[in-house]
């Protein structure tokens, strides 16, 4: 996702406010990186194709400045060279812009007819020369970004700044997120709060068709009819240590030490007093629904596979879990009586925040199980439950995955009490298990040798299987993308009982094979897959309880174990996750890869 910052105010230098805020915004992933600024009152614009410290090489042609804009860029339209690379100007336009342009050929066409020439492939500089060509004969810049925002078709953010009024900076947006960050007789505009927070904790969220001019001591915010409007201003609970790393060598690791804090912060909000009665109270009532769709992506579609496995098993409400980017596309069986759950950290993934607004078309009632407070789909659904994971930088997502299974399992938990399928005595002794969860993910933390030692075991694998069943399937799923998107090494998560139908096939004399096993319920099925795959010499790493190491552990259908302790089935599936997180970050520490950026990704995929 592409990352926007910008500046305007006496107290600074807009160039060190820019690059600050743009490497505070490297988290979400880029491959480019360009800043414009006024000197000697005109514009100037440095761009780099990619990391941040290649624009910083070419600054020193660039004076002080009060004013200016800045950009990482996510390639979307065009390769990630500098010409693509923002801010692009067209006329007296310099533009900044995250999202996609959806219908840009077509605009393309029209202003190659009004003279235009375009020198990047990008869909932003159509925008830019669209803007400046209304602008032409406007002559009013907010009527200018009105009939900018009814012919632009897609998703955008802009910041801009045009030639003849070098002390402000507009901005726009329709569904990309952006910001304006408030400081004293200095004012900015972001595309998320970790870009400002070394300067101020203040700010306002511009909504979708709102437009700001942003000036050193002034912020004028205008709604669709181009109206004053008054907006909230929030203030960012998290500090700029929030986005620090804190010692630790990767923002990854860092969250993962956070889970423990992370799942206590996260069940606080509804259980202050350890009483259940607290967690009826603030659970949704699920009682009005007979099924619930769950929509997601990535690592949130993995989570809300191991909130089907709870929900259908301890809240007998059958649960369908859907790609959100199939989901959007494909004719959904939906109604009244759905509730619909939308599971996404950063509350911006596109597919997420278009399935949304499909299940509302479609009559059902929504709700957002979300980490970054105000997005779009907090901000869309019916309701919301915030996860309360703090900002999560690195772009493999560790303590929010944590924090949205809690959420499903406390949702269940609730359901299931009121369903009389588990007594309130019993509901009270699962609390117990709660309050022991942030510890025994801290022990589990500490045991840092034993992922050390599986990792140089497997590190230079190119293939690696993960296989289980049921919720243990949901697990491994889980465990093979974090693996995959740090490491590069080509990971699947299969289920148990499928191996014997094809895929057994490609098990080879010591290929690694990650087994979980938590579920008792069917372990001896899933021991008998594993020993298929032994048969065949595979190299099995098996992660299971106590409990189940007591009853199987002799055996010798594994190589090396992970043991994890007993606690209540509702919060196995949190535990079984954190070795496996570790394991994937220390077999890309081994292979030197970019474990907090890796390549071609982003932490949140605000287009299609
Ligand atoms: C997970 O490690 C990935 N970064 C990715 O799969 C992510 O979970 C997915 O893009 C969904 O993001 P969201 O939770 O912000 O919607």
């Amino acid at each position: 996702m592409c990352g926007i910052v910008g500046y305007v105010g006496k107290n600074k230098n807009a160039l060190h406010v820019l690059i600050d805020g743009l490497k505070a915004l490297e988290y979400r992933g880029y491959d480019s990186a360009g800043i414009a600024v006024i000197n000697d009152d005109k514009i100037k614009i440095v761009k780099s194709h990619g990391k941040i410290k290649n624009l910083e090489e070419k600054l020193n042609e660039v004076d002080n400045s009060y004013i200016g804009i800045g950009h990482t860029r996510w390639a979307t339209h065009g390769k990630p060279t500098e010409v693509n690379a923002h801010p692009h100007k067209a006329g007296s336009v310099t533009l900044v812009h995250n999202g996609i342009i959806e219908n840009y050929e077509e605009l393309k066409k029209d202003l190659r007819k009004q003279g235009y020439k375009f020198k990047s492939e990008t869909d932003t500089e159509i925008a830019c020369a669209l803007i400046d060509s209304i602008y032409k004969t406007s002559n009013n810049k907010l009527l200018t970004l009105k009939k900018a925002n009814e012919m632009i078709k897609g998703s955008f953010a802009f910041g801009i700044i045009f030639d003849n009024d070098i002390n402000n900076i507009y901005s726009m947006r329709k569904d990309s997120p952006l910001i304006i960050a408030l400081g004293d007789n200095e004012n900015y505009i972001a595309s998320d709060v970790p870009a400002i927070l070394s300067f101020t904790n203040k700010y306002i969220l511009l909504d979708s068709n709102e437009y700001a001019v942003i000036s050193e001591d002034k912020i004028d915010i205008y709604d669709n009819n181009l109206n004053l409007i008054n907006k909230d201003i929030k203030e960012y609970e998290g500090t700029k240590e929030v986005v620090m790393k804190n010692g630790y060598e990767h923002f990854m690791l860092k969250e993962i030490h956070d889970e423990p804090k992370v799942i206590e912060n996260t069940f606080k909000q509804f259980i202050k007093n350890n009483d259940i009665n607290e967690l009826i109270d603030n659970m949704p009532d699920l009682s009005k629904y007979d099924n619930i769709d769950i929509v997601a992506c990535g690592s949130a579609y993995h989570a809300g596979l191991i909130g089907k496995s709870l929900i259908e098993k301890f809240a007998d409400i059958p649960v369908n879990v859907e790609l959100a980017s199939e989901y959007r596309y494909k004719k959904n069986f939906n109604n009244e009586k759905t509730l619909t759950i939308l599971v996404s950290q950063s509350g911006e993934t596109a597919d997420t925040l278009a399935a949304l607004r499909k299940a509302k078309q479609n009559g059902t009632y929504t709700l957002g199980i979300i980490n970054v407070v105000g997005s779009s789909i907090a901000r869309e659904a019916d309701s919301v439950l915030y996860i309360k994971a703090g900002c999560e930088i690195a772009v493999a997502t560790t303590k929010a995955y944590l924090a949205q299974v809690l959420i499903l399992s406390l949702i269940t938990i609730n359901k299931a009490i009121s369903n009389n399928n588990i007594s309130k005595e019993k509901a009270k002794l699962i609390l117990e298990d709660l309050k022991k969860l942030p510890n025994m993910i801290d022990d589990l933390i500490k045991e840092k040798e034993k992922f050390e030692i599986i990792a140089k075991n497997i590190y230079k694998d190119n293939n690696i299987f993960f296989i289980g069943r049921g919720v243990d399937y949901a697990i491994s799923m889980e465990g093979s993308l974090k693996l995959k998107e740090i490491s590069y090494i080509n990971s699947q998560a299969y289920a148990a009982g499928e191996l014997k139908h094809g895929t057994i096939s490609l098990i080879e004399n010591g290929t690694p094979v990650v087994a979980v096993v938590t579920d008792e319920n069917i372990a001896e099925k899933t021991i008998s897959n594993i020993k298929e795959t032994k048969a065949r010499g595979a190299n099995v790493i098996l992660i299971t309880t106590q409990k189940l190491n007591e009853k199987y552990g002799d055996s010798d259908f594994y190589d090396q174990k992970i043991v994890i302790p007993n606690i209540s089935e509702f919060f196995t599936p949190i535990l079984a996750i954190v070795p496996l997180q570790l394991i994937a970050y220390e077999v890309a520490k081994l292979r030197g890869e970019n474990i907090d950026q890796p390549r071609n990704l982003a932490k949140s995929v605000t287009v299609e």
